[in-house]
């Protein structure tokens, strides 16, 4: 699949632009601060609704003005589409002129996978960045997954503000029930979801690891492992009276999927504590790779790429390999550098203050 058309009014720093692109690779660059980025979050947001820079709409207008608009003209092997966005103090998506009314209708109209230079906090920062990880993975594919997850995290704030309430109102400790047997339900069917995709990671990374790093198996083997509180609702359930007079004294609830955590290991060793610079960036690029895959196997269908920055990252021999993978697929690089990518029918855009112009 490939975006054909990208038009921005008062989208972060531009005014409006209006431009087509390849549907191979597309290499902005420009220095910084000059709207490189912008687009690719445009183009994030057209496919998951929200921003990976921000949470905060707002930001996302132009500042001085009221309403920034993000048009998309898609091309899929069997449809084509438009995605339009108006954001002014809420916001609200159109598909091919028509208004959608859950935020999970627009999701996987088009399939993005981001790199970026900030996805090594996937790796090193809490597990809620691993989480978040699966979770857009997930969310891409299977757009019921984000509305379980929605109703999970609501659930688990209303039995957290009812801890409270026992706490300091001496409310009634068995009507915790009610929200243990909901959270257990979802935590099973979330369970799933997440067991499902782990699986899939763990049988593809192991071979994508090796072809970025071009060496034999017994050289470097990545692992990933999976780690939840339960697995069943009844385990689940069984978790949340174990826990329950903690979490009464603590105010919030300790145990649950919003817990869930994997692990990256290289040669036997967590990657996240005791990896190399260089070996974690490697597990992150192999992870994204797995991404791509796995969202290929499913929709039968190339992924638009967004490398932004992501290519200085690397070293000559990381980046003719990931080069090599990614060949069939429609690719946004961005970089400060103007480089050369052969092999490819490659578009060069100079951009200047949010104006771009081909080579
Ligand atoms: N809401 C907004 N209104 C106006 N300008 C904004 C808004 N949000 C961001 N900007 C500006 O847009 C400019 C371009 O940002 P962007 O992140 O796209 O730069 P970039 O080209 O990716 O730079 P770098 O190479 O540093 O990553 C910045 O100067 C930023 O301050
Ligand atoms: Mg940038």
């Amino acid at each position: 699949m490939y975006i054909k058309k990208i038009k921005l009014e008062n989208f972060r720093n531009y005014d409006n632009l209006d431009i087509e692109f390849s549907k191979d690779f597309n290499l902005i660059y420009g220095n910084n601060a000059q709207g490189k980025t912008n687009i690719l979050e445009a183009i994030y947001i057209s496919a998951l609704g929200k921003s990976f820079q921000t949470n905060k709409d707002n930001e996302l207008i132009k500042i001085g003005k009221e309403k920034a608009k993000v048009e998309i003209d898609y091309v899929r092997k069997d449809r084509e589409g438009t995605i339009n966005i108006e954001i002014s103090d809420k916001k609200i998506f159109y598909i091919n002129g028509i208004k959608q009314k859950r935020l999970s209708d627009i999701i996987g109209k088009i399939n993005i996978v981001l790199f970026y230079p900030d996805n090594i906090n996937i790796i090193k920062d809490g597990p809620a960045e691993r989480r978040k990880f699966l979770d857009i993975m997930i969310s891409q594919l299977k757009p019921n997954y984000l509305h379980i997850l929605n109703r999970y995290l609501k659930t688990l704030e209303q039995r957290n503000s009812y801890l409270k309430q026992i706490k300091f109102e001496n409310k009634r400790e068995d009507m915790l029930e009610i929200w243990d047997e909901k959270l257990a339900d979802l935590s099973s069917q979330i369970y799933k979801y997440r067991e499902e995709y782990i699986e899939k990671i763990k049988e593809k990374i192991e071979e994508i690891h090796n072809q970025i790093t071009n060496c034999g198996k017994e050289e470097e083997k990545i692992k990933i492992s999976f780690i939840s509180s339960g697995k069943t609702q009844s385990e689940f359930l069984e978790k949340l009276k174990e826990t329950r007079k903690i979490d009464i004294k603590r105010g919030f609830t300790s145990t649950g999927i919003h817990r869930d955590d994997f692990e990256i290991y290289i040669n036997n060793k967590n990657v996240g504590i005791y990896g190399s610079q260089g070996q974690q960036r490697t597990a992150i690029l192999s992870l994204k790779l797995t991404e791509l895959n796995i969202i290929y196997d499913e929709i039968e269908e190339e992924p638009i790429l967004l490398l932004d920055d992501f290519m200085s990252e690397l070293d000559e021999n990381r980046r003719t390999n990931l080069t090599k993978i990614i060949k069939k697929n429609q690719v946004f690089i961005t970089c400060t550098d103007k480089m050369n990518l052969d092999d490819k029918k490659n578009i060069t855009y100079h951009i200047e203050n949010a104006k771009l112009s081909k080579d």
